[in-house]
């Protein structure tokens, strides 16, 4: 039986990591059967979600201040008669959500990342009680197996998506509010992985890009009733027709088992582009930092990883300044980095995160040698990664066509190493792989020229892509 639901607007602000990209898009359809669309800005929506991260910095504080803006927008619309209703979701929440509601009591319902499957009952119960209402346990069934089915990639048309197979972390980097926002590890099973894949799939996704935020610990039950691996799960994704690419992230040093390795070598359409993030190149830091390896353990897993595929490419993250670090540390990672040659890597200041050890530990280091060594890490990745482009240059790769570009005849892509590739084709191309040549490199992205065979417009490939229909301007 269907209910007649008024339609309804609802306007979801993002921030953080792509698992909450990628959670709000699980939002707003669990939304859709109470009536909720999609709205542009918070001031035309009858729901606002803010969907939050608390990783670093003044998390809560940037939360505060976006509340005080909705909340003249909420009382703005409420004086014209029209109610709103304020959600805070995502790792804030989890963390401070009785906080939030001291602080903010105009918001009406505050969620933790495993409650999304909850929400249309809390919406109901904050419409009835007129108070505000808050989850943050984290409930005993894992809300994959109450949240409807996923609607395709997280953008509407979009040729690549995010799909979430696991999820929270039981590691416990010393730095780190994840484990404790995102609560314990747990993976999905590989059977509603691979339909919501095929849904994407149908839906004119070419790439998926699995989450994690220990993605590489992934242990779903399989069909044959047994734990399955990342890379069992991917030697079976790599089976989808229409599938081209597959990616996985974030993973951790220590999971890299030898399975995945050897899916590196084995499986083309596994990206050749790792991100895994080392944090510290220096061995007493990575102690501190409770990481479970050395920095030659890193070295090494590098040295087999790039055995088993040569053209693979390495992404990374850092922190400095965690607490400890001396100028000899310092030297540590930066001598990491270079021997390891990076294509990419991001690179924070650490930051004392509430109830992680490290918030609490002695020898805090000073904001300026922070600021400092930050600066310095960040020129030599940076060295690194314009070298990396730059050698891409003359080269020839695939490149997945993902859009019109900003030039009339001119479509946009991505290389297999995540770069931008703008090239001249035929707007058929869009949510098809093809090969080029990479021209020229600008400063956040590369040129590049269609090598011969161009492939033809009629392929075997499903063609459900909405973005085919729609002419580039
Ligand atoms: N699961 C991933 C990390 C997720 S958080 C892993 O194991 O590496 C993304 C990045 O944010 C981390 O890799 C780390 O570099 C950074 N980060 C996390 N907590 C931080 C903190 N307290 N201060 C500074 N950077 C931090
Ligand atoms: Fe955080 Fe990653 Fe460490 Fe887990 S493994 S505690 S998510 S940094
Ligand atoms: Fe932020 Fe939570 Fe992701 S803290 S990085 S939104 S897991």
């Amino acid at each position: 039986m269907t209910s007649f639901q008024p339609e309804k607007r609802l306007h979801v602000i993002t921030w953080g990591c792509q698992m909450n990209v990628y959670d709000s898009a699980r939002m707003t359809d669990v939304l859709r059967p109470l009536g909720y669309r999609p709205a542009d800005t918070a001031d035309q929506a009858d729901m606002v979600i803010l969907n939050t991260c608390h990783i670093r910095d003044r998390a809560a504080e940037k939360v505060f201040s976006e509340l005080g803006r909705l909340r003249v927008i909420k009382e703005t619309r409420a004086a014209a008669g029209l109610p709103t209703v304020l959600a805070v979701a995502g790792c804030v929440a989890q963390a401070e959500g009785a906080e939030i509601l001291a602080r903010a009591p105009y918001v009406d319902i505050v969620l933790g990342p495993q409650t999304y499957h909850r929400l249309p009952e809390m919406v109901a119960r904050a419409a009835r009680a007129g108070g505000a209402v808050i989850e943050t346990d984290f409930p005993v069934e894992q809300k994959f197996d109450f949240l409807p089915d996923a609607t395709g990639p997280q953008l509407p048309g979009g040729v690549t998506a995010f799909l979430t197979v696991q999820e929270g972390c039981d590691k416990f980097c010393s730095f780190c509010v994840v484990p404790y926002t995102r609560g314990a590890e747990a993976s999905r099973p590989v059977a509603s992985v691979l339909a919501e894949a095929r849904r994407m799939v149908a839906g004119g996704v070419r790439e998926i890009s699995l989450l994690g935020q220990n993605v590489n610990a992934y242990h779903g039950e399989g069909p044959d009733g047994r734990a399955w691996s990342l890379a069992s799960l991917m030697r079976a994704l790599a089976e989808l027709p229409g599938l081209a690419r597959i990616r996985y992230t974030t993973s951790h040093p220590r999971d890299m088992g030898d399975d995945l390795i050897a899916a590196h070598r084995d499986l083309p359409a596994l990206m050749p582009f790792l991100h895994l993030p080392v944090q510290s190149g220096s061995d007493r830091m990575l102690a501190a930092m409770n990481r479970g390896h050395t920095a030659d353990d890193y070295r090494r897993l590098v040295d087999r990883l790039r055995a088993a595929r040569p053209d693979l490419a390495f992404s990374s993250d850092f922190i400095v300044g965690h607490p400890g670090e001396s100028d000899a540390d310092f030297a540590a990672t930066m001598a990491l980095i270079r021997d390891i040659g990076f294509a990419q890597a991001f690179s924070f200041k650490y930051s004392p995160r509430p109830g992680t050890p490290a918030a609490g530990a002695p020898l805090q280091v000073a904001a300026e040698v922070g600021d400092a060594r930050l600066q310095e890490l960040q020129a030599l990745v940076r060295q690194q990664q314009d070298r990396f482009n730059a050698d891409s240059v003359g080269r020839s790769m695939e490149v997945l066509f993902t859009g019109c570009g900003r030039k009339p005849g001119q479509l946009s892509g991505r290389s297999p190493y995540l770069q931008a590739v703008h090239a001249s084709g035929p707007e058929w191309l869009i949510g098809t792989t093809a090969m080029v040549q990479i021209d020229h490199m600008l400063t956040n992205s590369l040129t590049a020229s269609l090598l011969p065979p161009v492939p033809s417009p009629v392929s075997d490939m499903p063609r459900a892509n909405p973005l085919l229909e729609r002419a580039c301007a």
